[in-house]
């Protein structure tokens, strides 16, 4: 498994723990809102394996004073755009070929409930939600684009993380468990669909 993180040391721990669980792991520099990164990882990671199994986008912000759709400057939603949606397409483009070479490849994106529009908005956090909106269509074009490949958006729910938050309803593994079942045991044939706790939501 590979761990990628912008920062060498959270990145670093973070394979370490896993390793000190029994699990295997390493590090591996990348930073999904530049281009220049994301090539390099992939070029680092085709020196070191033969292919990709699974890559999950789960990067993702929301920038400080995401607050009214009114209000937001296009520079606030240009860079939570380029994160949380063009993040997971630019890397997904850079692995695809590594992923390719893999029996069943499947790409997880960590999307949001609030990017649904099957009920409308309530206003919060509006350049994030609009970002996994984007996310979604980003999803569905490249489930269409990869036939081979699981190509799957997850809303994880509320988690208990830096971004959700201590009151959040749901601990880290609640969040990752439609994750990692796409990651491991979900169908090869489920593609271009929107998940939440192992079923399908709507868009
Ligand atoms: N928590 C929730 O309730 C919730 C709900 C719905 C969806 N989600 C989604 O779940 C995913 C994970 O979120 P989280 O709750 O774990 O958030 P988090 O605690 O804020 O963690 C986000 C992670 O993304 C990394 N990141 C941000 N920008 C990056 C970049 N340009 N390149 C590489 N890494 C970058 C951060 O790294 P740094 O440490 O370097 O900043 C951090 O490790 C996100 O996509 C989020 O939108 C979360």
């Amino acid at each position: 498994m590979f761990v990628g993180a912008r920062s060498s040391k959270a990145g670093r721990k973070a394979a370490d723990e896993i390793v000190k669980k029994g699990g295997k792991a390493s590090f591996l520099e990348i930073d999904v809102s530049d281009n220049n990164s994301v090539t390099t990882a992939a070029n680092e990671l085709a020196k070191v394996a033969k292919n990709l199994d699974v890559l999950v986008n789960n990067a993702g912000i929301i920038v400080d004073g995401d607050d009214a759709i009114l209000k937001i400057s296009d520079e606030l939603l240009r860079d939570t755009l380029e994160t949380n949606t063009f993040g997971p397409l630019r890397v997904t483009r850079a692995f695809a070929p590594l992923l390719a070479k893999s029996k069943a490849p499947r790409v997880i994106n960590v999307s949001s409930g609030s990017g649904q529009l099957a009920d409308g908005a309530d206003g919060w956090a509006p350049a994030y939600s609009i970002s996994k909106t984007a996310l979604n269509g980003v999803t569905v074009q490249l489930a269409a684009a990869l036939p081979k490949f699981a190509v799957n958006a997850v809303c994880p729910g509320w988690v208990r993380t830096d971004m959700g938050g201590s009151h959040a309803t749901r601990s880290v593994g609640e969040g990752a468990y439609t994750i990692v079942w796409l990651a491991t045991d979900a169908p090869q044939q489920l593609t271009g669909k929107f998940l939440r706790d192992r079923k399908e939501i709507p868009w």
